[in-house]
């Protein structure tokens, strides 16, 4: 298997966790005889320093010709100030918009080594295994017009615009990748919605009930946003797939990271367009860049994806998986992970370790089962 990943490392932590997920992809290509290739380019706020743009032509030429893209993160607090289509996030969505991916899966798995991170109760997160199918290119987030004129003397600047508009198609087409992974899963689609106000939410609604014909053997339930909000912290083993507009899965899919107990854990894959892209769902987290206290993870288990949907390597992927689950079980934890754990006693105390250490952890648990796996076969 040939696989050319185009590699955007990004600011602040991007490229401490880039590099371990980078490192678990050479592991897997050694290991099962396949060629991958890792090309960088610049993206973000590195970008706008180096090259003077978000998202340099290069950047976007180099993505394009490849099979695959991971980024690590964007943002920089130094360019706060900027319009925000100057600013390094504006990088992140050109690049979704010119790749082309409207759905955006973000799993979020409760691990049972992580139960007592999460401030939910362990019965409560126990079991819970929720997909997002996040609307990726609509919404607020690209829709026109949308304006804040500072300037402007009709208004003196204490106005501005944000246009919330999907079309059917828009819908259909993302619908319909959540109704597919459903079948694959537990057969349950919740998608979310703010139909008791919003029109677009309306035509959403309509459309998915549409689509849910197509897909007799996925039951489909829809939920107001502000209830959905409540029901994810209350019952989140009642989700299975959730599909949601764009905004509504960003803010949902960061709740969400409530029930594994780090925003650190969670992986992300676009899909649907021209190139897939792949990244983690946490930030930049400028405040702990370059301190080894980054937790790789979530990068990981992104590689994992990369593996899952564009190299069709499924047990690869969950291969990855099992090994972040081991390195789990075993007590190695990230700074993230250790913090709640504080008060724990000294039989209790689970070792802290870095970023490069974490990396290597899961490479050497993936590794052996690996081995493991080859020697049973030879007997
Ligand atoms: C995410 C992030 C981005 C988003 C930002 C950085 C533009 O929060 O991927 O969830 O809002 O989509
Ligand atoms: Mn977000």
């Amino acid at each position: 298997m040939k696989l050319k990943i185009a590699v955007l490392a990004g600011d602040g932590i991007g490229p401490e966790v880039t590099h371990e997920a980078t490192e678990i992809l050479r592991a897997v290509a050694e290991l099962g005889g396949h060629e991958f290739t890792f090309v960088p380019g610049l993206i973000g706020g590195v970008a706008i320093t180096e090259a003077g743009s978000p998202l340099p032509t290069e950047t976007l030429d180099l993505a394009l010709d490849a099979d695959a893209v991971f980024l690590g993160a964007v943002g920089d607090p130094k360019f706060g100030a900027l319009a925000p289509d100057k600013r390094p996030e504006a990088g992140l969505l050109q690049i979704r918009q010119a790749l082309g991916g409207f759905a955006n899966l973000r799993p979020s798995i409760a691990y049972s080594a992580l139960s007592g991170n999460s401030p939910l109760r362990p019965e409560v997160t126990e079991g819970a295994d929720i997909l997002f199918v996040r609307e990726l290119l609509g919404g607020l987030y690209f829709g026109a017009p949308r304006w804040w004129d500072k300037t402007s003397s009709a208004n003196g600047g204490g106005e501005a615009i944000n246009t919330m508009r999907y079309t059917r198609d828009e819908v259909v087409r993302v619908a319909r990748v959540a109704f597919e992974l459903a079948e694959k899963r537990r057969k349950k689609v919740t998608s979310v919605d703010k139909a008791n106000v919003l029109e677009v939410s309306q035509l959403w609604r309509a459309t998915v009930t549409e689509v849910a014909k197509e897909y007799p053997g996925v039951t489909l339930e829809h939920q107001l946003v502000d209830s959905m909000a409540m029901h994810l912290m209350n019952i989140p083993r009642n989700f299975d797939v959730v599909l949601t507009e764009n905004l509504f899965g960003d803010i949902l899919s960061d709740e969400a990271a409530v029930i594994t107990g780090s925003l650190g854990m969670l992986p992300s894959a676009t899909i649907g367009g021209a190139v897939n892209l792949y990244e983690p769902v946490h930030g930049s987290a400028p405040d702990i860049a370059g301190t080894g206290k980054a937790n790789p993870l979530g990068a990981i288990l992104t590689a994992a994806m990369v593996l899952r949907h564009s190299a069709h390597l499924e047990a690869e992927a969950a291969a990855i998986e099992a090994a972040v689950q081991h390195v789990l079980n075993e007590g190695y934890r990230t700074a993230d992970l250790a913090r709640l754990s504080a008060g724990a006693t000294a039989s209790e105390a689970q070792p802290v370790v870095s970023t490069r250490e974490m990396g290597k952890l899961v490479q050497q648990a993936l590794t052996e089962a690996t081995d493991r796996r080859q020697s049973m076969h030879a007997v």
